[in-house]
């Protein structure tokens, strides 16, 4: 066993440093030297993708977040509307699908029955379903009508990290392929968002190569109580994740919200010490969103909580306010999520262990969930 953690302590922390690799292989032979997408294992014609007018995530705990992050990529890149929905809520609220939907269902291992059944009864409405999928011959990817794989390598820890990033890295190039076959005005741009793509593996092992500060500081939060988790845009699922991966493996109360969001009702949470990471988006990026969670931070900060900080590297503003900082390198918006949700892993994975917790089997949980 020891063998197959790769030297390892857990199947967990092998994950988490096989994600440089988890990216690298779902990027690999997907696309030519001209930037151009090749998915033709698709299984789903050109002719049919065009006429897709509406898509519809379904997924559950992780990957519903994976399709959360996808969302903001595919509107833009597609200027396609993009719903995400959790499998159970999809099936059973009379949704609105047809012909000309592309549902996206997404799942590590290809059997939450959840998922399943929500697939099966948007298939019989005539909607197209497309898979992401770890897991070869699964359920549902033989129940699909197409499937992208995700080339993650088998995932044995119950909470999902390695999937989850190639899940987003999938659901990107799908995002890719479909502004391409439709034709989109930016043919340019993917190449370059290709080329920034396959830069992302190399950046993930710079933030492992960077982790000894992130697990310093959980050893020392090891009796912390509760956590808050803020994001917006891409940073807002990310958020989200980190305070799940804390609830399952830490047994934390955590939650995760949109930085946005915070005056209707999260800041009356913060009181004296309470600890609150920051997804903070780049400096660099548009709309001043980098202004907003900066200001988010001061406003917490000044009713006492210890901020946490993961920022983009050169980011001096955060610096005054931030209590601990983490820095990812540099990469365009929607990459970011691929970069910074790596250390908010590491932080529930070594919180955990200094719990005494088994990250690999946390209680009451299961890897994959196939009864509804
Ligand atoms: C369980 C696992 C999670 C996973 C979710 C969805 O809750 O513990 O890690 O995200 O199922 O699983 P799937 O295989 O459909 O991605």
């Amino acid at each position: 066993a020891a063998a197959e953690k790769g030297g390892y302590d857990s199947f967990m922390e092998k994950e988490i440093n096989d994600q440089p690799q988890a990216v690298g292989d779902t990027l690999l032979g997907r696309s030519d030297v001209d930037g151009r997408l090749t998915l033709d294992e698709l299984r789903v014609s050109p002719e049919e993708l065009r006429n897709v007018n509406k898509i519809m995530v379904l997924a559950c705990g992780t990957s519903a977040y994976a399709g959360q992050v996808a969302k903001y990529a595919i509107e833009h890149w597609c200027r396609l509307p993009v719903e995400v929905e959790l499998s159970h809520e999809f099936r059973y609220r009379d949704p609105i699908v047809d012909s000309n939907t592309l549902v996206v269902a997404i799942s590590q291992s290809g059997e939450t029955m959840d998922t399943l059944m929500a697939v099966r009864y948007a298939k019989e409405q005539g909607a197209k379903i497309l898979a992401i999928c770890n897991t070869n011959g699964s359920t549902i990817p033989r129940e699909a009508d197409a499937v992208l794989y995700t080339h993650a390598g088998p995932e044995i820890a119950v909470a999902s990290t390695k999937a989850f990033l190639a899940q987003i890295t999938a659901a990107y190039l799908l995002g890719l392929y479909l502004a391409q076959i439709r034709g989109n005005k930016f043919q340019g741009e993917i190449k370059d968002i290709l080329a920034d793509l396959a830069k992302v593996p190399g950046k993930i092992q710079q933030v492992l190569d960077n982790s000894g500060q992130i697990r310093e500081l959980a050893q020392l939060m090891k009796d912390t109580g509760s956590v808050l988790f803020l994001g917006r845009h891409v940073g807002f699922p990310v958020a989200m994740e980190g305070a799940l991966k804390l609830k399952e493996l830490a047994y934390i109360h955590a939650e995760g919200f949109a930085a946005g969001e915070l005056k209707h009702g999260p800041i009356a949470l913060i009181e004296e010490g309470q600890p609150v990471f920051v997804v903070v988006p780049s400096p660099r990026g548009r709309d001043s969103l980098h202004a907003k969670v900066v200001s988010n931070i001061q406003e917490i900060r000044a009713r006492g909580a210890k901020t946490i900080v993961i920022a983009e590297e050169g980011d001096d503003a955060v610096k005054a306010y931030a209590e601990h900082i983490f820095y990812v390198p540099e990469t365009p918006t929607l990459l970011a999520p691929l970069l910074t949700t790596v250390p908010l892993q590491i932080f529930a994975c070594e919180l955990a262990t200094a719990k005494g917790f088994d990250v690999d089997q946390p209680r009451n949980l299961a890897k994959s969930v196939t009864v509804e």
